[in-house]
């Protein structure tokens, strides 16, 4: 199967060598290629270049895209979408003045979404989920990371597993799945969460390997949830099954857990709502990418990620959406790029390289996804008519894509 896509206005993130991530400075920098076309063979981009080099060029499918732009899909390197139910009824507590922490300790909450996942079957429970990733997949997200921490004991965060190693096997979509068990301390451990800590470590992450599923180990450091002790109690229980971290941090508080993170080569740290110049310091020449979730600021009204802190540091940054039911029910990242500019004074092209490339990174798959380059899988968004890639942020809330192509199919 080849696909042609001609008379392209802007081929946006086109990269000759294959990057792997877009640093400080850099970040401001988006390689265009003006009148433009772009070759696809079955899932793989084969060749690009502009329109002078495309006479005679043919394909089983031929696109044209006068005037519009094309660029590689988002990557969403982090997500929490295998959930049942909702927690709409939260949301209406919150505007009528409950705190996301109020709610939380009265055993709403994760424990909420835990209560309604362990109730659910596994196959409803994929249902539900594949419908959001498919909803996603239509907002022109091509790679998706997705955690489990709706199960909370061994059975439920097992289940969760099965249901994300489904959605790997039947989705055209790139899956990166993360075991995020200690997500929330279950209300039977409420008075001894250590001993729910040594249930983690010694039964759920060798069951949960055995699974042959999860690549990343995830653990919410937090007040109230999980210590810089307990994290790298488990970070390191994780690693004996090559379980490489990715880290919820300074949500709400400071407590170390980026430096941890560092020091235990987590391929990202994320949230950094709060952040001090020690946790600058310690992402200085590490490999760890820093990871913004403005959904989640605008949703629970938190502080937004300091994104200037962090680029003018000369550090990368990735962004992305955090779907889940509590704190960011929505998958759309087109809004999350729109919120990087206007909540992160990102500009447009550093949100695109955080949405693009660095997503791709923070899932470890930056060689094969996040750019428009020879050899790299064929996920594509090609735009509805615009002036420039400029108007994909600016018009926030719309939806700016005409055409979506995933692992070299395009997408109905
Ligand atoms: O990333 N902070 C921890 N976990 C999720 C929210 C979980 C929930 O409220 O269900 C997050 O924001
Ligand atoms: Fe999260």
């Amino acid at each position: 199967m080849s696909i042609l896509i001609k008379n392209i206005k802007q081929l946006i993130q086109v990269h000759e060598n294959s990057i792997l991530i877009v640093k400080g400075e850099d970040m401001k920098t988006l390689p265009v290629i003006e009148n433009a076309y772009l070759y696809i063979q079955d899932d793989t981009i084969v060749e690009y270049g502009t329109m002078d080099f495309c006479e005679g060029m043919d394909a089983e499918t031929v696109i044209d895209a006068t005037g519009k732009i094309v660029l590689p899909s988002w990557c969403d390197s982090h997500t929490h979408i295998v959930y049942a139910g909702n927690r709409v009824s939260e949301f209406v507590d919150r505007i009528n003045g409950l705190s996301y922490a109020e709610i939380a300790n009265r055993g709403g909450g994760i424990l909420n979404s835990a209560k309604q996942l362990q109730n659910t079957s596994e196959d409803d429970l994929y249902n539900q989920s594949i419908k959001r990733l498919d909803e996603m997949i239509a907002m022109g997200t091509g790679a998706v990371e997705i955690k489990t921490g709706y199960g909370l004991t061994i059975d439920a965060e097992l289940k969760m597993l099965k249901v994300i190693k489904r959605i790997k096997q039947d989705s055209l979509a790139k899956i990166a799945p993360t075991l995020l068990a200690a997500h929330a301390i279950p209300s039977e451990y409420r008075k001894d969460k250590s001993a729910y800590i040594d249930k983690i470590i010694n039964e759920l992450i060798p069951k949960a390997s055995a699974l042959r599923v999860a690549k990343y180990i995830d653990v919410f450091c937090e007040k109230g949830y999980f210590s810089v002790e307990d994290t790298e109690k488990i970070l390191k229980a994780g690693k004996k099954y090559n379980l490489i971290p990715k880290i919820h941090v300074n949500q709400f508080n400071i407590l170390g857990g980026v430096k941890l993170g560092v020091d235990h080569n987590a391929l990202s740290v994320d949230h950094l709502e709060e952040l001090n110049e020690d946790d600058i310091e310690a992402l200085r020449d590490s490999d760890t990418m820093p990871v913004a979730l403005p959904g989640c600021s605008y949703f629970l009204e938190i502080p937004y990620t300091p994104a200037r802190q962090i680029i003018d540091a000369g550090l990368p940054l990735a962004i992305a959406t955090d779907y889940n039911p509590g704190s960011t029910p929505s998958g759309n990242m087109n809004f999350i790029v729109s919120s990087a500019c206007i909540k992160l004074k990102m500009t447009p092209e550093e949100a695109i390289n955080a949405a693009t490339i660095n997503g791709a990174y923070a899932m470890g798959f930056s060689n094969m996804y996040g750019s428009i380059t020879r050899g790299k899988k064929a996920n594509i968004i090609i735009t509805k008519p615009m002036d420039s890639y400029a108007e994909i942020p600016y018009a926030f809330g719309h939806n700016p894509i005409n055409t979506v192509i995933i692992n070299g199919q395009v997408w109905t």
